[in-house]
């Protein structure tokens, strides 16, 4: 599997990550005593989303400066 697959392949995994953290929030906002850190957990698939999404992004415009065709 080459680089770029398996970055996508990375932000595809993380983002269900990302939603089942994001579910674990909300159910422990309706706790009556709520543990906070639960509150940050979705900022760390994010954050990885973030940086994969954006290698996402930009890979078929450095295809394309390189000279190459966009898959
Ligand atoms: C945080 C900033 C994010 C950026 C900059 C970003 C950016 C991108 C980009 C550029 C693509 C590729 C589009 C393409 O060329 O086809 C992509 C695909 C995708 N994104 Fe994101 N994304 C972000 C967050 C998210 C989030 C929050 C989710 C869902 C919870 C998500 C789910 C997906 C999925 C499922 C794909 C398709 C992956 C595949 O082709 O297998 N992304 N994203």
């Amino acid at each position: 599997m080459n680089w770029n697959k398996r970055v996508r392949q990375t932000h595809r995994w993380v983002s269900i990550a990302f939603v089942v953290s994001m579910i674990v929030a909300f159910v422990a906002i309706a706790q009556e005593e709520p543990a906070e850190w639960l509150f940050y957990l979705p900022l760390l698939p994010l954050t990885l989303l973030l940086f994969t999404g954006l290698y996402l992004f930009a890979l078929p415009y450095v295809v394309r400066w390189r000279g190459g065709r966009p898959s």
